[in-house]
């Protein structure tokens, strides 16, 4: 698998990330078999939060790991803290920060993380405070390189003022589906349709040009954890296109769905969420795919918007 570097952050990663959300539901067994078929396939990169299942996603990563025979060194973990499910909040506060971090490091039976990033903005955020909890999370080497989720860019330039590790990674929502990320982009000032609303502060340039990496999160999932696009009858037209290329490139249309966003300039990670190591492999096969300029906006129109 093509691998790329992340600005000041880890480099020689995957373009497919393993996105660990839905590991509760697996037994140890069933997780390592994940783990180590993505390992195989070249994805070198995987990623957790607190939340997922409440702890159990990176408490199963953790238990399954022994079973892979996969080096901790050899693989980029990464995980996200501050939004907490249990008390119905977003916490950014630096005690739960800290706390976060040292629970994540318990669960997932490892000394340090690889990238920590803040998961989605807590409303009474003070930058002040989350200084302070990355300085002392990169000083005692728990932490390696930080990021965010789900944030704007006037929310990652106040981070900026008083944070000193540089924040270089963004995680969004991105599908064929859910393409509001880059929907704007075209549709800017036209009154007719609601795909022309700003709603997050042009992330997409930011990103770019601060040279921040977009890992775009539910790669396949229609509306917010819907069910798949995919093989959906209320997608006809984009159904019939993802076919008619999965069938000339050989490859399953989930894989044409992710090599659309791998084909966007902005180079970004896609996280998949798959647990099912036989759909992991039809993914990966993206990564071979370089989708035409025609393809690319064939799919997009298909997914049901119009050229303005
Ligand atoms: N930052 C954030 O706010 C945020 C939010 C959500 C998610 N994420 C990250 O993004 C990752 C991916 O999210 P997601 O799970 O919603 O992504 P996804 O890859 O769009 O969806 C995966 C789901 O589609 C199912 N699926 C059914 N048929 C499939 C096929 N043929 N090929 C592939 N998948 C198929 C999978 O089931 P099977 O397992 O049976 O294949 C799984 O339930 C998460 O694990 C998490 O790491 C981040």
């Amino acid at each position: 698998m093509q691998k790329i570097n992340i600005s000041q952050g880890p480099e020689n990663v995957s373009r497919l990330i393993l996105g660990c959300m839905r590991m509760p539901a697996l037994s140890v067994e069933e997780a390592a078999n994940v783990i180590r078929t993505a390992y195989e396939l070249g994805i070198n990169y995987v990623d957790h939060a607190t939340c997922y299942g409440d702890g159990e996603a990176e408490k199963r990563f953790g238990d399954a790991m022994a079973h892979t025979g996969i080096n901790r060194e050899d693989l980029v973990i990464q995980s996200k803290c501050g939004l907490r499910f249990d008390k119905q909040i977003f916490d950014w506060r630096k005690s739960n920060i800290l706390n976060s971090v040292d629970e994540i490091l318990k669960r997932l039976k490892i000394e340090y993380l690889d990238v920590l990033l803040l998961h989605r903005p807590d409303l009474l955020y003070d930058p002040e405070q989350i200084a302070e909890a990355f300085d002392e999370l990169e000083s005692s080497g728990k932490v390696r390189s930080f990021g965010v989720s789900n944030t704007m860019p006037m929310q990652i330039e106040l981070l900026k003022k008083y944070v000193k590790q540089p924040l270089k990674i963004n995680q969004l929502q991105l599908s064929l589906e859910q393409s509001q990320l880059i929907d704007q982009d075209l549709y800017m000032n036209n009154k007719t349709t609601d795909m022309s609303v700003m709603r997050d502060g042009g992330a997409l340039d930011y990103c770019r040009l601060n040279d921040i990496t977009i890992q775009a999160w539910s790669p396949l999932q229609r509306g917010m954890f819907k069910g798949m696009f995919i093989d959906n009858p209320e997608y006809p037209e984009l159904n019939k296109v993802l076919s008619e290329l999965a069938e000339k490139y050989c490859v399953a249309k989930s894989a044409i769905a992710i090599a659309w966003i791998l084909r966007h300039p902005a180079r970004m990670q896609v996280i998949t969420g798959t647990m099912n190591p036989v759909h992991l492999k039809e993914m990966a096969a993206a990564d071979k795919i370089d989708l035409t300029h025609e393809e690319w906006y064939q799919l997009y129109l298909s997914s049901g918007k119009f050229l303005p």
